[in-house]
C-alpha cells in the first residue's frame, strides 16, 4: 500500500483546495458564534446526551442564545430527545439549513432530522458497507463538518457539540471546527468510566488546544422521588480524586431521576417542566459553573 509521502499529487482533484473551502466556509458560518464547548466522554451510556440536552435548556432559560449539534452520526438521539423529531423536516434557504427550535429555543441539528423513520440506519455509499473503516471515519467526520458548517445559526451565545464516546472524537472535532473553547467531560462514578475518562482527559490535556475543561459527575446519587433526599449510588469521592489528579474543576453532579429519564424518552424538555427538581437545579448550576470557567479563560 502507498503513503502519503509516495503520491507525488492528487491526481488532479485539489483536495487541499476543498478542504480549504470547506474550512473558509465553516468559519464564516461560524464566525458569530461566542463560545463552541464540546460535551464528550470516552464512554458510552454515561448520560452525555443528557448533559448536552439540559445544558442547553438550563443556559437557554437564562436567555442565552443556544446551538445543539448531535455529533453521533451514526446513533443519532438528540432528534427525540429535544422533542423536534415530531417537528416538520428542517427546510433549506438558500446554502443552509433552517434548524428546528426546542420549546426554550434551543436550536438543534442532528442526522435523525434526515432519515426517514427511527428505524432507518445510516449507512454510506461506499464500495461495501463490511470494511472500508477509513472511508466510513473519512464520511462520518465530512457529515459532522457539514451538519455544522450547512446550519443557519444565526448569532449564538454558544453551540454545544454533543460527541458520540471515544477519545478520538474530540481530535475529530477539533478538524473540523476552527476552535474548541471549552470540553464539558462526563463521568459516572464506577471505576471502569473513571478509567476511562481519565485517559481522555490526559489525551486532550496532552494533545489538544482545548483552554477549558471541566468533569459532570452523573448518577452518584438517586433522589428520593418523595422527600428529595440524596442516596448514594457509588462510594462517595471517586470523581473528586479523579478531578484533583488531573487538576480540573467538578462542574456540576446530576442525581439519577427516572422523571429526567422519561423526559429524554418523550422528548420533553424537563429543565422547563421540572425547573425545582433537584436534576434541574443542577444543571442551572453546571450553566453557570459553565460560564464562569469560559469567562475566566
Ligand atoms: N441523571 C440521570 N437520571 C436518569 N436517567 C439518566 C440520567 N442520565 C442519563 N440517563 C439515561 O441514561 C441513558 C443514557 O444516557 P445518554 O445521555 O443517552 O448517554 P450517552 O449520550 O452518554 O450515551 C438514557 O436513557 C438517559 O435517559
Ligand atoms: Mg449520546
Amino acid at each position: 500500500m502507498k503513503t502519503w509521502h509516495d503520491i507525488a499529487t492528487d491526481g488532479g482533484s485539489d483536495v487541499a483546495g476543498q478542504v480549504a473551502v470547506q474550512a473558509d466556509r465553516l468559519a464564516e458560518r461560524l464566525s458569530d458564534i461566542r463560545y463552541i464547548v464540546a460535551v464528550m466522554s470516552g464512554k458510552g451510556g454515561v448520560g452525555k446526551s443528557t448533559v448536552a440536552v439540559n445544558l442547553a435548556a438550563a443556559l437557554a432559560r437564562n436567555g442565552a442564545r443556544i446551538g445543539l449539534v448531535d455529533g453521533d452520526i451514526n446513533g443519532p438521539s438528540l432528534g427525540r430527545m429535544t422533542g423536534v423529531q415530531a417537528t416538520t423536516p428542517p427546510q433549506r434557504t438558500g446554502g443552509a439549513v433552517s434548524p428546528p427550535e426546542t420549546t426554550l429555543g434551543v436550536r438543534v441539528m442532528s442526522m435523525a432530522l434526515f432519515l426517514r423513520d427511527e428505524t432507518t440506519p445510516v449507512t454510506w455509499d461506499a464500495p461495501s458497507q463490511s470494511g472500508g473503516a477509513a472511508w466510513r471515519g473519512l464520511r462520518e467526520a465530512g457529515a459532522l463538518r457539514e451538519l455544522i458548517a450547512d446550519t443557519a445559526w444565526g448569532a449564538l451565545d454558544m453551540l454545544l457539540v454533543d460527541l458520540p464516546p471515544g477519545s478520538d472524537r474530540l481530535p475529530t472535532l477539533a478538524d473540523v471546527a476552527p476552535r474548541i473553547d471549552a470540553a464539558v467531560v462526563v463521568t459516572i462514578p464506577s471505576a471502569v468510566a473513571l478509567d476511562v475518562v481519565g485517559r481522555s482527559v490526559r489525551m486532550i490535556q496532552q494533545h489538544l488546544d482545548v483552554s477549558s475543561l471541566g468533569l459532570v459527575e452523573n448518577m452518584a446519587s438517586h433522589a428520593c422521588p418523595h422527600c428529595g433526599q440524596a442516596d448514594p449510588l457509588y462510594p462517595p469521592g471517586r470523581t473528586d480524586r479523579l478531578a484533583r489528579t488531573l487538576d480540573v474543576p467538578v462542574l456540576a453532579r446530576i442525581p439519577f431521576d427516572p422523571v429526567l429519564g422519561m423526559a429524554a424518552d418523550e422528548g420533553h424538555s424537563y429543565v422547563y417542566e421540572h425547573p425545582d427538581r433537584p436534576a434541574a437545579c443542577a444543571f442551572t448550576e453546571l450553566a453557570d459553573q459553565l460560564k464562569l470557567l469560559l469567562d475566566a479563560s
